[in-house]
């Protein structure tokens, strides 16, 4: 892909537009520092414009009145447009984001594709019910649009974040303003630009780049937004949460989490020592439900410890186009500052370095570092602790399955949990009684779409998949009453 084929303006309205200020920022590829891109900032004039963009086409007949087997035609070949595209999504997006090709190809595409045409099938499934009520009466709901959706999205699966929420918002017929990360916005201006190939009528899905405290807030701030889908960092959805209250917004938020991945000494522990690794290395560790916090029955502990710095070794880092790579580059420079910072940590603080922590290049360039175990770490310990969105794993010990449950559930987070027993009962307890919104059993981080995702406790609130949540998420009902005796 060369430079001018990459998208740098605002899509609003069905067009590429400059912002108001005339302001740029850059966008840079991690795995080398060098510029990709240098992208139109949207502030607060230019979310207004699309807000304002949105507003109109919520009226339009063309959308307000389409006849839902057509709005589903239109996510299916949105769908279709990204199966097409898929090669230039999936090279735009490493080279945006630093991960791995083979990760944006082979497993972020196929998901977007599957996801756009999992709402496609629900857009003509959205209907309320019939209620039996008191009193001569027909009463019945709609299920209506929400209205002008705002979806603010992080860096780590751009084009994967911008489908669980754009999907199912125009699978109920809403609009949307959407604003990606400022790390990584090229891939939902180039969504923006195929959703008007596709068919959608202008401003029904608007892309404004731009900065979290600028284009961001103004988006939670703006009265013609209705909703706010949120996914990021727990104190940047406290700070959504409290803006959104002043228009009062529907808000939803995907936060961070510090999952437990458990596994007791009965389970199959090779297959657990795989999942523990994909659990945290997968991704670079920048996975929301990245399981961070790895738990170990003691007598197992040791040799887990081995196994799992072994199978450290073998995430090879490298140039993220290259097939061989296993561990790409860490999405900024600020943000492996920040995950060097807790490599620090954790050494201060006395757990033990037993592979990986060090700051690499290559080819003498980007933002690497290698795939990062500590043993020996305490409950209380910052690493074990705090969302470290990096390739770092706490390996803590623990006695029996009331300490395992305890350990997993002492932390601000609720976002995902694994175990890993032959021991069905062991495994379903766990299950219960972890406080977690996912719960994998002898697997770890799979996704689905039909299948809800989001948090308990810290981890925010609202789900994204599935097709209730979604219902939930991006309708509201209105309930009808019809007196029936003449
Ligand atoms: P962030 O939460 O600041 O950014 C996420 C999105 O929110 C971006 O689009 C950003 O522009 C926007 N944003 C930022 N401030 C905003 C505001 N005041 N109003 C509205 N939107 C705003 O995350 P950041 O700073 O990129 O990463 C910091 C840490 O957050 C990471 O190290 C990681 O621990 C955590 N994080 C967790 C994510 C998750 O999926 N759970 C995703 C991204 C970050
Ligand atoms: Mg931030």
């Amino acid at each position: 892909m060369t430079e001018s084929e990459i998208r740098t303006k605002l899509w609003i309205a069905g067009e590429w537009v400059d912002s108001a200020s005339g302001s740029t920022f850059a966008v840079h590829n991690p795995a080398t520092n060098e510029l990709l891109a240098e992208v139109q900032e949207g502030r607060s004039e230019d979310i207004d414009r699309a807000v304002g963009a949105a507003r109109a086409a919520l009226a339009s007949a063309e959308w307000r009145d389409i006849n839902p087997h057509d709005r589903s035609r239109l996510l299916w070949k949105l769908a279709d447009l990204i199966e097409e595209n898929a090669d230039e999504l999936a090279t735009l997006e490493t080279r945006d984001n630093g991960k791995p090709y083979f990760e944006s190809r082979r497993v972020d595409l196929p998901s977007v594709v599957e996801n756009f045409r999992y709402f496609a099938g629900m857009a003509d499934k959205v209907h309320g019910s019939t209620i039996p009520v008191a009193g001569p009466f027909l009463n019945y709901t709609l299920r209506e649009p929400v209205g002008v959706v705002g979806c603010i999205i992080p860096w780590n699966f751009p084009l994967p974040q911008a489908a669980w929420k754009v999907a199912p918002a125009l699978a109920c017929g809403n609009t949307v303003v959407l604003k990606p990360a400022e790390q990584t916005p090229l891939t939902a201006l180039r969504l923006g630009e195929l959703a008007t190939e596709a068919g959608f009528p202008a401003g029904v899905l608007n892309v404004v780049p731009g900065f979290g405290e600028t284009a961001g807030a103004e988006l939670v701030r703006h009265p013609g937004v209705d909703a706010i889908a949120f996914t990021g960092s727990t104190p940047v959805g406290k700070i959504v949460m409290r803006e959104a209250a002043e228009t009062l917004k529907k808000v939803s938020l995907e936060l961070g989490g510090k999952s437990p991945n458990v596994v007791f000494a009965d389970a199959d522990l090779k297959a657990a020592v795989r999942g523990a690794s994909t659990g945290i290395f997968y991704g670079k560790g920048e996975v929301c439900a990245a399981g961070s916090r790895v738990l170990v029955e003691r007598s197992a502990y040791e040799g887990f410890v081995e196994a799992l710095a072994a199978r450290a070794e073998q995430m090879t880092v490298g140039d993220p186009m290259e097939k061989t790579t296993r561990l790409g580059a860490i999405v900024s420079e600020e943000q492996l500052d920040r995950v060097m910072s807790y490599v620090e940590a954790g050494k201060s603080e006395g757990a033990k370095l037993v592979k990986g922590g060090d700051r690499v290049t290559v080819d003498g360039k980007g933002n690497f570092m290698t795939a990062t175990v500590f043993a020996d770490v305490d409950a209380g310990m910052k690493i074990a602790q705090e969302e470290i969105f990096g390739p770092v794993a706490a390996v803590i010990p623990f006695e029996d399955v009331d300490d395992a449950i305890a350990k997993a559930n002492d932390t601000i987070y609720g976002l995902a949990a694994g175990v890993w027993t032959r021991d069905i009962g062991k495994a379903h307890r766990f299950a219960h009684e972890v406080q977690a919104g996912t719960v994998w059993v002898n697997t770890y981080n799979q996704y689905d779409s039909a299948s809800p995702f989001g948090g308990y406790k810290q981890s925010g609130f609202s789900r994204d998949l599935g097709y209730g949540a979604a219902l939930d998420k991006y309708t509201q009902t209105k309930s009808v009453w019809v007196a029936v005796d003449g």
